[in-house]
């Protein structure tokens, strides 16, 4: 069974192909928004501009043609309405078009599964780390459910605000990691509810810390270790609650190496096996979208084209409900 998968949620397009669960190519392309935040229109242009390169290129490098797909595959959200809407439209077009099946993924999920899948790592405690989200989730036959989450903000958002703050052009985790390892600890604001975490303050006091002279190095440096020690405490009771002996991160933050460091050390010590898939695939992509595709399919089989529309505010828990 060939699957291609579209990803369009945020600032990403990325169409991936996977073949009987084994991904066979990768393609993406990412807006990168310079002195700002994703203005939403922006992305959705970047998206529309790019879509058939980046389906060209996917398909030429799985060395197959839209004849061979059986199953389209795309990210129905959460995402950022206008760019959602470009690969939303780009799936319903290609099924249309080519008469395949379809099929709409939750983003959050495929991170989950294609971390799963790549780690070799069955049914573990799942820490999804990304931009919008900061969730401690588990999977029972019912489906996916959180047992932990921030009530705020995500924790990537935390950084990108933040590296709007100290005025870098491009708000990004790579450049903040950069800058984090020349500083030195100031104390910040740790709120840890149970299983439950709070950001906000965090980012308003490094604010002002930065308005009063703190340098950005010690700052960025004490937000990534306040933060990732928040999670890190959140993640390891839910493990003991949970009694699961395996942990899986995913999404964009989990490319970070400090977080994967903190996290492996406590699972270490806690004598839990601790997974993370290669970049690639915690970054935004199509790979992922195919992949967890092919799971729902093989779960609960594909509905009509006219059915699927994008859902912004697409929680986990809501997957079994949208099958229904
Ligand atoms: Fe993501």
């Amino acid at each position: 069974m060939i699957t291609l998968g579209i990803e369009s949620t945020a600032h990403t397009l990325g169409i991936g192909i996977c073949e009987d669960g084994k991904i066979i190519s990768n393609s993406l392309d990412t807006y990168k928004p310079i002195n700002e935040g994703i203005i939403p229109r922006k992305a959705a242009d970047h998206h529309s501009e790019v879509f058939y390169s980046i389906l060209k290129d996917a398909l030429a490098k799985a060395k197959i043609k839209m004849a061979d797909v059986d199953l389209i595959s795309f990210a129905q959200g959460p995402g950022i309405g206008s760019p959602l809407s470009v690969g939303v439209s780009g799936a319903k077009y290609l099924a249309s078009k080519f008469d395949k099946k379809i099929i709409g993924v939750n983003h959050g999920y495929a991170h989950m599964k294609i971390s799963e899948n790549l780690t070799g790592l069955k049914n573990p405690l799942y820490l999804y780390v990304s931009g919008g989200n900061t969730q401690i989730i588990i999977e029972e036959k019912t489906g996916p459910h959180v047992i932990g989450e921030t009530l705020d903000i995500g924790i990537g958002n935390l950084f990108d605000s933040f590296g709007r703050v100290i005025k870098l052009e491009y708000a990004h985790g790579s450049v903040l990691e950069q800058l984090a390892k020349n500083g030195k600890y100031v104390e910040l604001p740790y709120t840890v509810k149970g299983m439950n975490l709070v950001f906000s303050g965090l980012l308003t006091q490094a604010g002002k810390l930065f308005k009063s002279g703190v340098s950005k190095e010690d700052l960025t440096y004490s937000l990534m270790e306040t933060s990732f020690s928040m999670v890190c405490e959140a993640t390891e009771r839910a493990l003991f609650l949970t009694r699961k002996k395996k942990l899986v991160v995913c999404g964009g933050v989990a490319q970070n190496r400090r977080l994967q460091n903190m996290l492996r050390l406590m699972c270490k010590e806690d004598g839990v096996k601790f997974g993370v898939a290669p970049d690639e695939f915690n970054r935004d992509n199509g790979a992922m979208i195919a992949y967890a595709g092919e799971v729902l399919y093989k779960k609960y089989g594909a509905k009509p084209v006219e059915q699927w529309k994008a859902i912004t505010r697409y929680r986990i828990e809501m997957i079994q409900e949208i099958f229904k």
